[in-house]
């Protein structure tokens, strides 16, 4: 039987939204959490599906890590509220290092809770942070719900690139369009424009304009990005209208431009 006859919409949910990377540490769960919540800030209906089973961050990156979703009778999930987000993370319903286990027939049962037995309601986006790696969950998501594309998050040296590319290449192979790529932690913005380059510079720009991939944005190291994920604020929140901000609000612009 082909899996992806299994698929089926997110009554309610109009687009969903990959964020993934071969590599971990790169910055999905920030990238995943800032488009989500510049997303909202246009006036838009947004969730965010934290999918890393493995190591579940956004509830922290929230604010929210001690928060627990109401049940209902009917044994529905109410998604947890946070600055204006629907969110949804195993890291409410199990205690920290219990899931990581978690393979197979298990993962497909948490990963259709996830898009069944949570209250999304309407949405405009569902932002899914994806875990590292190209296994499993990537796999489960796509054999399960209609993806509409996928952002590949990357940073600028080679090691990672070539990470990414195995993600883009899952993610092509399980038919979800890569909408493009953002690169993250790009340079450190020194005195007077001044650009430092903390990684050796790769080969990803000649990696995208072959593959005619987008990049969709391109983001610097911020110091306040780890401390505003440390204090559980997004920078939507804490900086809005700042530099670091408007990366992120741009990033969604394209994003709303290309769906
Ligand atoms: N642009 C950035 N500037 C500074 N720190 C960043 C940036 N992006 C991510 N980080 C930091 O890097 C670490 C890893 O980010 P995270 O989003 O958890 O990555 P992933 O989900 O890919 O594992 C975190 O401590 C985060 O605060
Ligand atoms: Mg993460």
């Amino acid at each position: 039987m082909n899996p992806f006859l299994q698929q089926a919409p997110i009554p309610g949910v109009k687009n969903i939204i990959a964020v993934g990377s071969g590599k971990g540490g790169v910055g999905k769960s920030t990238v995943a959490v800032n488009l989500a919540m510049a997303l909202y800030k246009k006036g838009l209906k947004v969730g965010i599906l934290d999918a890393d089973i493995y190591g579940p961050s956004v509830p922290r990156l929230l604010g929210a890590a001690s928060a627990k979703p109401d049940v209902g009778e009917d044994q529905k999930i109410q998604p947890v509220l946070r600055y204006g987000l629907k969110t949804m993370s195993l890291g409410y319903l199990v205690e920290e290092g219990t899931a990581a286990v978690w393979r197979g027939p298990m993962l497909f049962k948490a990963m259709d809770q996830f898009f069944r037995d949570v209250k999304w309601g309407e949405l405009d986006y569902l932002i899914v942070d994806l875990p590292p790696g190209t296994g499993d969950v990537v796999l489960t998501l796509a054999q399960k719900v209609p993806v509409t594309g996928a952002i590949v998050v990357c940073t600028p040296q080679n090691v990672a690139l070539a990470d990414a590319k195995k993600a883009m290449d899952m993610f092509e192979r399980t038919n979800v369009r890569v909408l493009g790529v953002v690169e993250n932690m790009a340079y450190l913005a020194g005195e007077n424009g001044a650009r430092v380059q903390l990684f050796p510079k790769g080969d990803l720009d000649a990696y995208l304009d072959v593959k005619k991939i987008k990049k969709l944005a391109q983001i610097a190291f911020f110091p306040e990005v780890g401390m505003s994920g440390e204090a559980g604020v997004p920078i939507l929140e804490s900086h809005s209208g700042d530099e670091l901000a408007e990366v992120f609000v741009g990033l969604a612009q394209r994003l709303t431009e290309l769906i």
